[in-house]
């Protein structure tokens, strides 16, 4: 049985494969995170007596403490989801997106080789580093098309040409040094635990709270919607099945506009919690100056994935929007 070191897993993305691989798949986790201001201290607190699950508190960056850890918990497959990642903040401070999603990934990769080059063969062999990125790495579509996983990097931002980066460093490790890794880029994520500065839980704690709806420009620009757990299915088969040294894109075809998937979760409040005036929630919706360099379009081709590993996703947008207004409403409430 795999024993599996999660960087980031106090995270939203990080924190739901966790779960995943310590309840469902029954794995030995270490959890490494330097709990940043992104990181809950709810989304795993159900796991702190569970033997399965270890955590240490700790930075991507220092080199020492990695080595420790590995020498400690001797991980069979390492999942790199540690980052920083709102691009908002990337345009503002792009120091901490260096630092953690360039440097952090060089300092794990330095170190997840010092520690697969002593291994034994047979550990050796099934030893993984699996690097998760993004499709903002790709840049902007135009109307039509779709990335693949030979779509030429573009990176738009600060975050995005961060995480551009780091894919290059995890690619080159393999080619030079032989290091097993894999890649996967995956479309927007949105679920349970993400924190509040990302769109629908953003939009969600503001309506509630019954303030403005901030929408960037016309709220044209299209993100391709994937619910957190089918990203966590894609992640167990990718780092179980996945060939070294390819590259994976996850998406489950789910485009919409930001305008649309806003007035989505308005119309899910006006049924599920209805404002005291009995107005419509759309009422509080306020269009704000763009983002600069904002990306049109993305929209991922996932057949890759699909086709040699066998994966589907399995929630539908609607479906998925609707248990995720559920879930904050009822937190919110508490
Ligand atoms: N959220 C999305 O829609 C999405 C989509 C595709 C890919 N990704 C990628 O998935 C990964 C996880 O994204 P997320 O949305 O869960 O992010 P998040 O911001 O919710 O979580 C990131 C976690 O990393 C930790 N962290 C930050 N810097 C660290 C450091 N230097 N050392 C150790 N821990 C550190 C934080 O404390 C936090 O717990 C990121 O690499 C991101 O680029 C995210």
């Amino acid at each position: 049985m795999e024993k599996f070191l999660v960087t980031g897993g106090a995270g939203f993305i990080g924190s739901a494969l966790i779960r995943y691989l310590v309840l469902e798949a029954k794995h030995n986790v270490m959890n490494i995170d330097a709990l940043s201001y992104a990181a809950s201290t709810d989304c795993l607190s159900h796991l702190s007596d569970n033997d399965k699950y270890l955590f240490r508190e700790g930075n991507i960056c220092d080199e020492k403490f990695l080595s420790e850890v590995f020498d400690e918990f001797r991980p069979d497959i390492v999942m790199n989801l540690a980052a920083e990642s709102h691009v908002d903040n990337s345009i503002h401070n792009p120091s901490a997106f260096i630092r953690t999603n360039i440097n952090g990934t060089f300092t794990l990769l330095e170190v997840a080789r010092k520690y697969w080059n002593g291994l034994m063969s047979e550990k050796k062999e099934v030893f993984r580093f699996h690097h998760i990125s993004t499709d903002e790495v790709f840049g902007s579509l135009e109307d039509f098309g779709m990335f693949n996983e030979e779509s030429r990097y573009d990176p738009s931002s600060p975050y995005s040409a961060s995480k551009a980066a780091s894919d290059h460093l995890v690619r080159a490790w393999n080619r030079t040094y032989g290091l097993p890794v894999l890649v996967t880029n995956c479309s927007n994520n949105y679920g349970p635990f993400q924190f509040h500065e990302k769109l629908i839980p953003l939009m969600i704690s503001k309506a509630i709270n019954e303030e403005p709806l901030p929408i960037y420009g016309n709220g044209n620009q299209i993100r391709d919607w994937l619910h957190v757990d089918d990203h966590v299915s894609a992640l167990y088969c990718v780092a179980m099945e996945g060939r070294v040294g390819e590259t994976y894109n996850i998406g489950a075809n789910s485009e919409r506009t930001n305008l649309v998937v806003v007035n989505t979760i308005c119309e899910l409040l006006d049924e599920l919690n209805p404002r005291s005036s009995k107005k419509s929630y759309k009422q509080l919706i306020n269009f704000v100056k763009d983002r600069p360099g904002h990306d049109t379009r993305y929209a991922i081709d996932a057949s890759k994935i699909r086709d040699q590993l066998k994966w589907e996703p399995a929630i539908s947008f609607d479906e998925g929007l609707r248990k995720t207004v559920i879930w904050y409403l009822n937190k919110l409430r508490k």
